[in-house]
């Protein structure tokens, strides 16, 4: 196939793409970068430099062209969430950079002419779109949140789901990923390998968590796979609270794991961002297991094995 991707010279996509390029895909890599932080040559990927929330960016004739000729699209795009205190200026960023970057691909889609539009489009949301709960399940059914990352994530579904008059759409609502060079897992690794880790938090909030490779090898599928279509919550089936993830992952380095990441602390580090760690839902992969998706890493130990490796 040949690939537009977007929002992938992060932390998914430094798996993502070489993933994409050993299955013999062409992809072309919008990246607002001059060069995308992923290293990468090959014959099969092409890199365009825009910035994807900006409508003009997809009037550029290359990008028209790549559109044009891809069969598919890959949209990851987002500003991180947790990184940084969510002033009303950076939330506005956290909502642009999803939300505006989603409508301004679909509007170029559409501007296409109709046997030239991409057949699929594969599109990040996050299972934020649930809010947060120590008690309730969420499956793909139910009610979104309305906190802050609620309404982030609904309107950033909305805006992909635009899409569907023009061609298949997948939207993954994606859990926290497990690899060892970035994202949640990434931060705890060290402070874990000095033997300084532990739960963060009170330890009971939980953890809907999906390794790295499992994400990549969701979307490699349902790129190719017509029966994938709709919202998917792409999560592994055996989410955790806190506290069992960190023993999980002490357990997995060999170090204890017992001096808890005081809340408050992370509080004033992050502000409102904090949220996003200490207070989780537990949500279940329920259409992907009735569509026979096989995770490869479904058991936490094995997962962090993997990515700590
Ligand atoms: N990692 C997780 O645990 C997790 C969990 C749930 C949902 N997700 C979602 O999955 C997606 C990919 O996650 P990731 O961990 O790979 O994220 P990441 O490493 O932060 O990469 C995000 C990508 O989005 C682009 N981006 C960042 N800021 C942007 C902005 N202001 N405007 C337009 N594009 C921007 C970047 O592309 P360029 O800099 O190349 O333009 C980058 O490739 C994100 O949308 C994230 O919200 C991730």
């Amino acid at each position: 196939m040949r690939i537009v991707l977007v929002g992938c010279s992060g932390f998914v996509g430094r798996a993502l793409v070489p993933g994409l390029l050993e299955a013999g895909h062409s992809l072309t890599l919008v990246s607002r970068a001059p060069q995308p932080l992923l290293g990468l040559q090959h014959p099969q990927l092409q890199r365009l430099q825009a910035d994807p929330a900006n409508p003009a960016s997809w009037q550029q004739p290359a990008l028209q062209q790549a559109l044009a000729q891809a069969e598919a699209v890959v949209n990851l795009a987002g500003e991180p969430i947790a990184e940084k205190r969510w002033t009303p200026q950076h939330l506005q960023l956290l909502n642009s950079s999803r939300i505006d970057t989603t409508r301004a691909l679909v509007a170029a889609m559409a501007a296409l002419p109709e046997g030239q539009r991409p057949g699929v489009l594969i599109n990040g949301s996050a299972i934020g779109y649930y809010g947060t709960s120590a008690s309730q399940e969420f499956i793909e059914t139910s009610p979104a949140g309305t906190d802050v990352l609620g309404r982030l994530c609904v309107a950033w579904e909305q805006e992909a789901h635009a899409a569907e008059a023009l061609c298949r759409v997948v939207i993954l609502r994606i859990g926290i990923v497990l690899g060892g060079d970035g994202g949640a897992l990434g931060k705890m690794l060290p402070v874990f390998r000095m033997g300084f880790g532990g739960p963060i938090g009170d330890g009971q909030q939980w953890m809907s968590w999906i390794s790295r490779s499992d994400l990549c090898q969701l979307i490699s599928t349902a790129l190719v796979d017509p029966a994938y279509s709709g919202v998917y919550n792409a999560v592994a089936p055996q989410p955790c609270n806190m506290a069992a993830f960190a023993a999980a992952l002490g357990r997995c380095l060999g170090r204890p794991s017992l001096l808890p990441v005081p809340g408050p602390l992370l509080q004033l580090l992050l502000g409102d961002g904090a949220k996003v760690v200490l207070e989780g839902q537990k949500v279940l992969p329920k259409r992907l297991q009735e569509q026979g998706f096989a995770f490869r890493y479904g058991e936490l130990s094995a997962a962090l094995a993997s990515a700590t490796s």
